[in-house]
C-alpha cells in the first residue's frame, strides 16, 4: 500500500521536473495545479494518514521535496516574466508624438436639421418620426393627390419592385396622414426625414434628400397663427426682419403659399443665390385642406390646422456655402471634416 503512494509523489516530482511554463499565463496555471491550495502537494501531505508508520518519516521528506522543487520552480520563472514584462515596458519611446484622436463631426445636413427641431420644439412642437417605405394612401391619397396628379408618376416615385402598393415617400407630408389617423387633436409635430425621388442627378438635385415637415391642428387655428409661427421660425432661423407669403398650390392644403425670407443683396454670392431678388423661396404651406382631416378621421366642422414642409439641403447649402448637393451624400472625410467645429 504504501508504496504505490510513494510512486504517486514520485512521480508528481518528475511532471513538475518536465514541465516548464512558456509565459506568465501558464505559469499561473502550474502554481494552481502543483502548489495551490487544491494543487497536488497538498494531495500528496494528506497520503501520509495511509504510509505505513515506519515509513511515515521517509514519506514527509519526499513531499517535502515535491513542494520545495515547485516553489523554486516557480519562483524563478516569476522572476524571470517579471523582468521581460519590465523590459517591454523600457523599449516604450515615451518622448514619441501621441496618436491624434480624431473628433468624428455632424453631418451638415444634421446640423441644420437639429437647428430647426430645436427653434420649433421651443415653441411646443414634438418630433415624430415615421418610416421611409410608406404605402400609396398615407403618401398620396389621404394628401388628397388625386390618382392622376403628375407627382404620382412613375417617374417621380420609387415603387417597390415587388409589391407598386408600397414606395418610398416622396415627402414627409406622409407623416401627417400616419398621426392624423392616430392621435387626437391638439396635433403639434414636426416630421425631419428623408424622402426619396427618381430625379436626375446633378449638382442641383438628388434621388434622395430630407425634408422636415410641420403640422399643427386644433379648434380655431387661423392662417394668422400659421404667419406668426413660420414668421418666429425665419427670425430664429436666419435673423430674418422680412418675410412674404406667396400664393402657390398644394393639394393637401387650402390656401396654399410659399414663404421666402429676405436675405438681403450685399455681395455677388447674395445676387446668385438670390436670382438678384434678395429673396431666398424657403418653404411651402398653408391651411391643411379639409378633404385631409376627412380623410384621417378628424371632423373639418370641428377642427383646422396648418401645414408647411421644407427641404434640408439646399439650407445646408446656403448656410454653408455648398455648391454641389451631391458632395452631401458622398460620405468623403475630407469634405465632412471642414463641418468639425458645428454643433
Ligand atoms: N410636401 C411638399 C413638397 O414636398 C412640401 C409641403 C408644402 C408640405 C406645403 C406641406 C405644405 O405640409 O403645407 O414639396
Amino acid at each position: 500500500m504504501s508504496q504505490e503512494i510513494f510512486d504517486k509523489a514520485n512521480s508528481v516530482l518528475t511532471e513538475i521536473q518536465s514541465t516548464t511554463p512558456n509565459n506568465a499565463d501558464e505559469l499561473e496555471q502550474f502554481r494552481i495545479r502543483y502548489i495551490g491550495t487544491k494543487g497536488a502537494v497538498k494531495g500528496l501531505m494528506g497520503e501520509i494518514r495511509n504510509v505505513d508508520n515506519d515509513r511515515k518519516r521517509e514519506y514527509g521528506q519526499l513531499v517535502n521535496k515535491v513542494k520545495e522543487v515547485a516553489e523554486s520552480k516557480h519562483a524563478q520563472l516569476q522572476q524571470g516574466f517579471e523582468a521581460q514584462a519590465d523590459a517591454v515596458v523600457a523599449d516604450i519611446d515615451l518622448t514619441a508624438p501621441g496618436e491624434p484622436l480624431e473628433l468624428g463631426a455632424r453631418h451638415p445636413v444634421s446640423v441644420v436639421m437639429n437647428r430647426i427641431i430645436d427653434i420649433f420644439q421651443r415653441i411646443g412642437f414634438v418630433v415624430a418620426e415615421e418610416r421611409e417605405i410608406e404605402d400609396d394612401w398615407h403618401n398620396f391619397t389621404a394628401m388628397n393627390t388625386p390618382e392622376d396628379h403628375p407627382a404620382r408618376d412613375m417617374q417621380d416615385t420609387f415603387y417597390l419592385m415587388n409589391d407598386p402598393a408600397r414606395l418610398l415617400r416622396t415627402h414627409t407630408s406622409s407623416v401627417q396622414a400616419r398621426v392624423m389617423t392616430t392621435q387626437e387633436p391638439p396635433i403639434r409635430i414636426i416630421a425631419p426625414g428623408r424622402v426619396y425621388r427618381n430625379e436626375t442627378i446633378s449638382a442641383r438635385s438628388h434621388c434622395q434628400f430630407h425634408q422636415v415637415e410641420g403640422l399643427y391642428i386644433d379648434e380655431n387655428v387661423s392662417f394668422a397663427d400659421m404667419k406668426q409661427t413660420l414668421y418666429y421660425f425665419a427670425k430664429e432661423m436666419y435673423g430674418a426682419t422680412k418675410v412674404r407669403l406667396r400664393p402657390s398650390y398644394f393639394p393637401f392644403t387650402e390656401p396654399s403659399a410659399e414663404m421666402d425670407v429676405y436675405w438681403g443683396l450685399k455681395d455677388e454670392n447674395d445676387y446668385r443665390i438670390t436670382k438678384g431678388t434678395g429673396w431666398l423661396e424657403i418653404l411651402g404651406c398653408g391651411m391643411v385642406d379639409p378633404k385631409v382631416l376627412e380623410n384621417c378621421g378628424i371632423d373639418p366642422n370641428k377642427y383646422t390646422g396648418f401645414a408647411w414642409g421644407m427641404g434640408i439641403e439646399r439650407q445646408a447649402m446656403l448656410q454653408y456655402r455648398i455648391t454641389d448637393i451631391r458632395y452631401l451624400f458622398e460620405n468623403d472625410t475630407r469634405f465632412l471634416k471642414q463641418f468639425q467645429s458645428a454643433l
